[in-house]
């Protein structure tokens, strides 16, 4: 794994394992990741606190919790890109710190990521961003590596001319996609996203959403999404984690939010903002997925088509 700083970060990722024992969650669900009991601290700033969380095999997770509580912490650390306290962390069934380095190796190509900040090289053109994880791990001829971008530009609904574009020479929603087709640039179980939607605009942010959606349903992605977004937490989401003194404090579906007693959930998810998507009877509108329609996020912000939505 990689650990280059937000601005030039690269992606970690995958190569099939066949018969590795997996673990079984809840029901027969696959736990794909299994944080157990994680502390994170910076000196005497502690961060998360004997966390735990399952992510299953095919759900888009959402991950949600006011700013600077660890999202983007819990992400890092899950990657290896920050130590931990204490905690165990299982990908795919094996325990990281129990693997050999070659295994732990391949553990880490079957993890995509988009970073918060800094999708992208700069002095790379998006084909050349998306063969950074294949140069990395895998030895492959140039004619191939081109043929798979080529792939991972189509998968992510960017026309070909994107290939051989600079990041400065793209829009924001350009990027995330261009981001979004390095993160699959092997192939990955699990992608990570972190605040995916950010700085786009409400009809980039929706197609985004429909994006994530269809490779979950056609590649049987796993994804973890940080988000402020409340469209995206009710419309893609299949599971919500909320964040909150250092642990996951509620976990559930949306239904779950909704009927929580918890005093962040309540006013997140059924304040004044998001009243427009929850109806009247407490159930939320399934079909609000109008792309037009102005997005709202954790600040209560409404997007401007024009401008992006600010945070
Ligand atoms: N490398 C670091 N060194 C020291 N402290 C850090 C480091 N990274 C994060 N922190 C601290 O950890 C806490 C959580 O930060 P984090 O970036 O995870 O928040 P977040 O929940 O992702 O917030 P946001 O919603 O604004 O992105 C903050 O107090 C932050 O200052
Ligand atoms: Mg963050």
């Amino acid at each position: 794994m990689q650990t280059a700083d937000d601005a030039q970060d690269t992606t970690p990722h995958e190569v099939d394992a066949p018969g590795r024992a997996m673990t079984k969650g809840e029901g027969d669900r696959e736990v794909i990741l299994s944080v157990k009991d994680l502390t994170v601290a910076f000196g005497s700033n502690v961060v998360l606190d004997a966390l735990n969380l399952d992510i299953y095999r095919g759900e888009i997770l959402g991950f949600v919790g006011p700013s600077g509580t660890g999202k983007s912490v819990l992400m890092r650390t899950v990657l290896r890109l920050l130590p931990r306290r204490a905690g165990k962390i299982e990908i795919l069934g094996a325990e990281y710190d129990a693997v050999s380095d070659e295994e732990r190796v391949e553990l880490d190509t079957r993890l995509g990521v988009l970073f918060q900040h800094g999708a992208l090289f700069s002095s790379l053109t998006v084909k050349e961003n998306i063969q950074v994880p294949m140069r990395e791990y895998l030895d492959l001829p140039q004619e191939i590596m081109d043929d798979l971008a080529r792939l991972k530009i189509e998968l992510v609904g960017l026309a070909p001319e994107a290939a051989d574009k600079f990041p400065s020479e793209l829009s924001g929603g350009m990027i995330k996609r261009a981001a979004l087709a390095r993160a699959l640039a092997l192939d990955p179980d699990l992608v990570f996203l972190d605040e995916p939607t950010s700085g786009l605009d409400p009809i980039g942010a929706a197609e985004f959403d429909e994006l994530i959606a269809r490779l979950r349903d056609t590649l049987g992605l796993t994804v973890y999404m940080v988000t402020h977004d409340l469209d995206s937490l009710f419309s893609v989401c299949d599971r919500i984690a909320v964040l909150g003194n250092k642990k996951v404090m509620v976990e559930g579906t949306i239904e779950d939010m909704l009927a929580s007693d918890d005093d962040w959930v309540q006013s997140y998810f059924r304040g004044k903002r998001a009243r427009s998507i929850v109806r009247d009877d407490g159930q939320k509108d399934l079909h609000h997925h109008d792309p037009n329609a102005p997005r709202r996020d954790e600040t209560g912000r409404q997007g401007n088509p024009q401008s992006g939505r600010a945070r």
